[in-house]
């Protein structure tokens, strides 16, 4: 598509209406899209963005509303007949299928077929073309269940390019990417752009949006907001307009005296990715640890919570030696670990939000014959969700039916409730929208000030140095260096982040 047709109005929905139970998802929303022009959809969790473009793909039915694609008016689209016409989807979260190879699972649903014969080379074939063109260094035959969560959202992009889809919904595509995927990322969206391709984009990364975006379209509470071109609109103006209010403080911070060690790391080494690991954390005090995805910090984190086997090192906390051997002696001495991928390892989506948040504390709210206390559960579970603001229409609500960002509040609330010593964020505010972030800085420092150890893993250097009051740096596998709040730039940071050891 070029000339005349590129800034047509090819998708438009109007006055569309969802709901689920107990939850009014989507009330009057009006949505629509131009050929060759990125959309931004913005707003807070459980806003109604995934939910509007599920509607979109096909993959939920609007209970009132109209919608409108490419000239036709759709009131029974299924994802088949979306893709068919030209709609393609790149979910929230990652839907593949892990025992399959990449291949397998890009061409899944539509398997290419050689006289009836699977044909596993052709497939092969294409995916390797598709991957390299994202110029990602992933084997078409790799099991995608191995894969790192960086690699399988470039398998999902892949997946939907291989579609030659006319409209690309993009549901926070760079949420764990590195910052080389995002620019790949950015320079496919551009052609496929030229190419007169229409792309909703999701993102609660606002600062990437300044290199893609043409308009922005924001929702607050399931409702339509405004629709605007991206540069007629501040920052602020777009962030007040998700969130209904201004906010003020982006990374609050308070001020608390350094306190005595509480956890020493020792000579630690697991595996390939965690070498010679040394560093201390102290009371009142909150640690950030930087360096590029895959510099060994998620490693790290494992290894002390005893998820991964450690080949040697030492713990010692307050003072005296601790033997972690498995995650059940780290959480018994008060070391909890919030994980970075929440479907794998954070998260049982069948379950609800209670036992959700329940279960890693049976210890705490279960009396002495082993009998769940249900007002003491429930007294933990609703303190969790009023602090961290989880929306939600319930306890018993299932996990997986929350939005990303309000599941991704739940595992960091589990380990709020109990009393803990050090407590490990690994990208806390992955998926987060801005408000709610800054109710997690602030559930960090509440931390610091009683004491308990904090540290934490981000890929954001805005946060880490808004966050932190200390920074290490890792580069693979190693600690490459340490900095202060105060001394701590970008340009230190990256520099400690590359600092490869060519010897290794
Ligand atoms: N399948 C479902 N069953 C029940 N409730 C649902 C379902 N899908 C979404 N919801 C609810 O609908 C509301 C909107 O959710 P949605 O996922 O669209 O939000 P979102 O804007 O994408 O948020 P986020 O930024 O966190 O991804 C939320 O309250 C959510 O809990
Ligand atoms: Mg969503």
């Amino acid at each position: 598509m070029v000339g005349d047709d590129v800034d047509k109005i090819i998708v438009r929905m109007e006055h569309i209406e969802k709901s689920f139970p107990g939850v009014k998802a989507l009330s009057d929303v009006n949505f629509e899209l131009k050929s060759g022009e990125v959309m931004a959809l913005l707003g807070e969790n459980g806003a109604g963005k995934s939910t509007l473009m599920k509607i979109l793909s096909g993959v939920y039915t609007a209970d009132s509303g109209k919608m409108n694609i490419f000239g036709k008016e759709y009131s029974n689209l299924n994802p088949k007949l979306a893709q068919e016409i030209g709609v393609a989807i790149i979910h929230q979260e990652l839907n593949m299928c892990r025992h399959l190879s990449v291949a397998e699972n890009i061409f899944l649903g539509r398997e290419k077929t050689n006289m009836s014969i699977l044909s596993n080379h052709e497939m092969e074939k294409v995916a390797k073309a598709i991957l390299d063109d994202l110029q990602i260094d992933i084997k078409p035959r790799e099991i995608v269940g191995n894969l790192p969560v960086s690699k399988q959202q470039m398998v999902e992009i892949a997946k939907a390019l291989s579609t030659n889809a006319k409209v690309l919904i993009m549901d926070e595509p760079t949420s764990s990417l590195t910052s080389k995927e995002i620019n790949d990322l950015f320079r496919i969206i551009h052609s496929l752009k030229d190419k007169g391709c229409g792309i909703v984009y999701i993102s609660h990364r606002l600062e990437e949006l300044k290199e893609i975006v043409d308009r922005v379209t924001i929702m607050r509470d399931g409702k339509f907001v405004c629709m605007n071109d991206f540069n007629s609109m501040t920052m602020d103006e777009i962030i007040a307009n998700m969130v209904g209010r201004e906010i003020t403080e982006k990374f609050p911070t308070v001020k608390t005296e350094k306190g005595k060690c509480v956890l020493e790391v020792k000579n630690l080494n697991a595996g390939k990715m965690v070498r010679e690991i040394n560093f201390k954390l102290y009371e009142g005090e909150i640690v950030g640890f930087a360096g590029l995805m895959g510099a060994g910090r998620t490693e790290t984190t494992r290894a002390i919570f005893g998820v991964d086997k450690k080949d040697s090192g030492e713990f010692i906390l307050d003072g005296q030696p601790l033997k972690i051997n498995s995650v059940k002696d780290a959480i018994k001495s008060g070391i909890v670990l919030a994980p970075e991928d929440r479907k794998k390892d954070g998260l049982c989506t069948k379950l609800s939000i209670r036992d959700n948040i329940a279960l890693p504390n049976l210890d705490i709210i279960c009396d002495k014959a082993g009998i769940v206390n249900r007002k003491k559960e429930t007294e933990m579970c609703n303190k969790a969700v009023n602090k961290l603001l989880i929306k939600t229409a319930g306890l018993e609500v299932d996990a997986g039916t929350l939005s990303g960002g309000n599941q991704q509040k739940v595992v960091v609330g589990k380990w709020l409730a109990r009393d803990s010593r050090v407590v490990m964020f690994d990208e806390p505010t992955r998926g987060i929208d801005v408000a709610a972030k800054v109710e997690i800085y602030h559930l960090m420092n509440k931390l610091k000030q009683d004491g308990i150890a904090v540290m934490f893993v981000s890929s954001e250097m805005p946060e880490v140095m808004g966050i932190a009051d200390r920074i290490i740096v890792m580069c693979d596998g190693k600690i490459t260096g340490e900095l202060s709040k105060e001394e701590a730039t970008q340009e230190k940071i990256l520099s400690l982040a590359t600092r490869f050891d060519k010897k290794l």
